[in-house]
């Protein structure tokens, strides 16, 4: 989908280097994640500001349960730390809140919970999306989308993208405009792969938790001067629509 303005539609957020912020200051890796929930707020804030109406964040894959149980121990409650901290305000601030994944019994109930009562509070908000991946894995949710279609028993040749593409989770999502992935890294990582086909990346060397309202301008203006072309040769345009 071709974005309007210059501005994507569609965000989304490789959170990535709290381990290495944390071993910069000889600190345990999980005051790493402690510190990224600053730059989670102040990155929803900014985008929804700046007039972003999809944002998805990557927060937990289905490989990071391969971390030491402690590490993943401690997420766990961070993240359920952060949702009982900031539900009010996000709901105030008209975001609907989604999770992407969740499907491993190794997710506590009690998060579970929180989880579920933050989207019910948030689910009539229209200001902006914002998708949590957590325990996503994008391969998954194809594998899903698959099984789904076959328990419906679509005849083969009615298998379209679009069709295949409303069997996903959360079929309304928009596809991807951007990605950000901070700390330098270059990978996909399993990360929304059927919605990242035609996004723009970026790969600020910034580590997560540094992450700021700034650095989001910045990634935004680098889309705003980036030529989409969807594969088409004719009218190459930048994302402000310019003739180039
Ligand atoms: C991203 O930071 C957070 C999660 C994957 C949960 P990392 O924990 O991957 O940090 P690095 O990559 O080790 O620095
Ligand atoms: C990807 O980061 C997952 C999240 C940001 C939640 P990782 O740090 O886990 O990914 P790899 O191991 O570098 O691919
Ligand atoms: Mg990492």
């Amino acid at each position: 989908m071709k974005s309007m303005g210059g501005m994507p539609r569609h965000v989304a957020c490789v959170m990535d280097g709290n381990g290495r912020w944390a071993a910069q200051r000889s600190l345990p890796r999980t005051a790493g994640h402690e510190a990224a929930e600053t730059a989670v707020i102040d990155v929803i804030e900014a985008a929804r500001s700046a007039g972003v109406t999809w944002l998805s964040l990557y927060a937990f894959s289905t490989e990071n349960w391969r971390r030491p149980a402690g590490e993943v121990d401690i997420l766990m409650r961070l993240v359920r730390r952060a949702i009982r901290k900031h539900a009010p305000a996000l709901h105030a601030r008209g975001v609907r809140c989604r999770f992407l994944g969740m499907s491993d019994p190794r997710i506590p109930s009690r998060l579970v919970q929180d989880i579920t009562d933050l989207m019910t509070l948030t689910s009539d908000n229209r200001q902006m999306t914002l998708t949590v991946a957590f325990d996503h894995g994008g391969r998954r949710d194809i594998v899903q989308a698959a099984r789904s279609l076959i328990r419906t028993a679509t005849p083969a040749e009615q298998v379209t993208e679009a069709t295949f593409a409303q069997h996903l989770p959360y079929p309304d999502t928009p596809d991807v405009d951007l990605v950000i992935r901070t700390s330098g890294e270059q990978r996909i990582s399993n990360f929304m792969l059927w919605q990242v086909a035609y996004a723009e990346w970026v790969f600020p060397q910034v580590l997560w938790p540094d992450f700021r309202a700034t650095h989001l301008w910045e990634c935004l203006d680098a889309y705003r001067r980036r030529q989409r072309r969807f594969g088409d040769v004719r009218r190459p345009t930048t994302t402000t629509g310019e003739e180039s």
